[in-house]
């Protein structure tokens, strides 16, 4: 079942020359873990917000072209420039690149409730979500902290939890590990995985390919704001030259794995196996 169908979309914010996103168009089927990777100022955040409507309906410019979401759950289709923000928000849940700007509440557990009670929910209901969300994201000895005083990483588990209480059934998440040391970085993409695990449809951006390349269905390269390749990891890994030209990290693995003449490896065992392989 198709859940996200993007249909030749361009837009150009307010009063800039260039377009962020020029005819792009990739769809997404529910459950898949969808990869953006590209480099920096390719388009990878403006598409991500385009995928609940903020652009083009509350970050203006010239938006072409269409979005379709389709809700898995009642199979309603909706058009992101048609249906309002706060509705598409119920089916699409976006963590922001920088999470600082998405936490104004004193508490951990009141940022949660938040989203939740703007949702008209039984009070008891967002309890369960609450505790439900801050465990899966390792948080719930944390609910009085306030959240200015949260570690970078906890502050970006603390934006994934606010978007996994409202139960969205489809991920869009920003880099969610850009500010993280490696201890917080492999605890957030380990939640990533569990998600996926539980059947949620996610798209993310990252920087690091390494966990794309391991664990994405379908990965979008990105630059100058269009797609120029999309495609399987494995379909990928055979453009890893034009990647490395478009200064995108690569899994070491792959390269070398490449330099070999071996099949693409998208870790270090896999390499392993495949060395061993061809010794034996
Ligand atoms: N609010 C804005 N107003 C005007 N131009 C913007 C705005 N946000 C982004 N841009 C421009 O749109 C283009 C795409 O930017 P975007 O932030 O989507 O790239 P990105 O791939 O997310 O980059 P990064 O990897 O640095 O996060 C860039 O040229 C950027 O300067
Ligand atoms: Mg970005």
């Amino acid at each position: 079942m198709k859940v996200i169908e993007v249909r030749n979309i361009s837009f150009r914010y307010r009063n800039t020359e260039e377009y962020a996103l020029k005819n792009v168009s990739f769809s997404v089927e529910k459950g898949e873990l969808v990869g953006i990777i590209g480099p920096s100022g390719s388009g990878k955040s403006t598409l991500c917000l385009t995928l609940n409507g903020i652009i083009p309906q509350s970050i203006t410019g010239r938006f072409s072209g269409e979005i379709l979401i389709t809700n898995p759950q009642t199979g309603e289709n909706m058009n992101t420039v048609l249906t309002p923000v706060p509705k598409l928000s119920t089916v699409v849940g976006l963590v922001l690149q920088n999470p600082e700007s998405q936490l104004f509440n004193m508490t951990v557990e009141d940022e949660v409730a938040f989203a939740l009670e703007n949702l008209g929910l039984p009070r008891d209901e967002i309890e369960k979500r609450i505790g439900w969300a801050l465990r899966i994201v390792g948080l719930e000895d944390k609910k009085e902290e306030f959240p200015p005083n949260l570690s970078g990483g906890e502050k970006q588990r603390l934006a994934i939890a606010c978007v996994l209480a409202m139960k969205t059934p489809i991920l869009v998440l920003d880099e969610p590990t850009s500010e993280l040391d490696p201890k917080g970085k492999k605890d957030v993409l380990g939640i990533i995985k569990k998600l996926k695990g539980k059947g949620f449809t996610i798209l993310m951006s990252e920087h690091d390919s390494n966990f794309l390349f391991k664990n994405a269905d379908k990965i979008l390269v990105m630059n100058g704001g269009s797609v120029v390749f999309q495609g399987t990891p494995k379909e990928i890994s055979d453009k890893i030259d034009e990647l490395i030209e478009l200064g995108v990290r690569v899994p070491k693995s792959l390269l070398v794995s490449k330099k070999l003449g071996l099949p693409p490896a998208f870790t270090p065992s896999e390499l392993l196996s495949l060395l061993k392989a061809r010794r034996d």
